[in-house]
């Protein structure tokens, strides 16, 4: 059976990590692309040869021409400018919505069918802009945050409680800013909601620190920003989605009408399979959650709203 294939567009810390990821776990071959001569080339190469070493015999390429991506079933798109120190993520808005535009046009052409997951900041704006450019339908345009938000969740209630964070459970929802939406209601160790283990007070400063978690590791790197977890959380989505698993895992989705939200993208829990999106699984919120979530539906309507036609 021929191996799936992975197209990754951005072969900077985010992208190249998450091709090592999928090759080295053997789920597909991948093709890395960037605009810069060679960068691509020359890490696919260079993780081609840890093959023998690590032990699959996934195909890597690297290139700066769409031909090599024909027949994708998923392409991933990471590239555009980083956050530096001082930066927020809506600076970048009008550089990464050019950039994403014409990869998105260009990867779709040789890739019709496939699933894109967008993972350039800022993440919910430009999962609108490669909706508009691709033309597809909202099951196969997905944006990663909120598992790497969740993941930051889950770290740091493990490390308050002492326990493992294999059995740690967390909701973030919302855009992929200031303003996402911890539930800590639906934030569970070992099944019991945090809200029973920890004081309100504990809740709040957890909450507070994920919100900020992009902004901790850029102030730490002074270069850069975040791209191990960010990866290890593409390579989730990726792998659900090519294994059929239908994870839910929450994701930047189109909403029609869930959540009391119509027509924008904006983190909700995700049931994905071979399809991409095969449900929204919406939960109960609370007053307060729901008010939380439409602050959080608002901040990334206005980003959007700054993108123009
Ligand atoms: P990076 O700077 O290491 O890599 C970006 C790559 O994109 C560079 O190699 C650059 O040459 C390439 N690129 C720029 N324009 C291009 C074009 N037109 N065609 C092809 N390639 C092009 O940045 P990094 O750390 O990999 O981050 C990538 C993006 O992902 C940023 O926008 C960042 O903010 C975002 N990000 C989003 C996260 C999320 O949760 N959604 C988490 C982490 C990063
Ligand atoms: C992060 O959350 C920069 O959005 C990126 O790390």
């Amino acid at each position: 059976m021929a191996r799936n294939k992975v197209t990754v567009i951005g072969a900077g810390n985010v992208g190249a990590t998450t091709a090592q990821r999928i090759a080295e776990a053997g789920l597909a071959d991948v093709v890395l692309v960037d605009i810069v001569e060679g960068l691509p080339q020359g890490k696919a190469l260079d993780l081609a040869e840890a093959a023998p070493v690590v032990g699959h015999d996934a195909r890597i390429v690297g290139t700066n021409d769409y031909a090599a991506t024909a027949g994708s079933d998923i392409v991933v798109v990471t590239s555009g400018l980083a956050r530096q120190p001082g930066m927020s993520r809506d600076d970048l808005l009008a550089k990464n919505a050019g950039i994403v535009r014409a990869v998105v046009e260009q990867a779709v052409r040789h890739s019709p069918d496939c699933i894109l997951i967008i993972v350039t900041n800022p993440l919910d704006a430009m999962c609108h802009v490669a909706m508009q450019a691709s033309g597809f339908p909202r099951e196969r345009v997905l944006g990663m945050a909120g598992v790497l938000d969740s993941a930051r969740f889950r770290t740091f209630i493990a490390q308050e409680l002492g326990v493992s964070v294999e059995d740690t459970h967390a909701f973030v929802l919302g855009g992929h800013g200031d303003t996402m939406v911890p539930l800590p209601r639906y934030s569970t160790v070992a099944g019991i909601p945090i809200t029973e283990l920890l004081s309100p007070e504990r809740v709040a400063a957890l909450s507070q620190r994920t919100a900020n978690g992009g902004a901790e590791v850029v102030a730490l790197l002074k270069t850069g920003s975040a791209f191990y977890a960010p990866a290890a959380s593409t390579f989730e989505m990726v792998d659900a989605i090519l294994r059929d698993r239908k994870r839910i895992l929450p994701c930047a989705i189109l909403l029609q009408g869930e959540f009391r939200t119509t027509g924008l993208f904006v983190g909700v829990p995700a049931v994905l399979g071979s399809g991409g999106l095969e449900r929204v699984l919406e939960v109960n919120l609370t007053d307060e959650e729901q008010a939380s979530f439409d602050r959080s539906a608002a901040a990334v309507r206005e980003l959007v709203g700054k993108l123009g036609d």
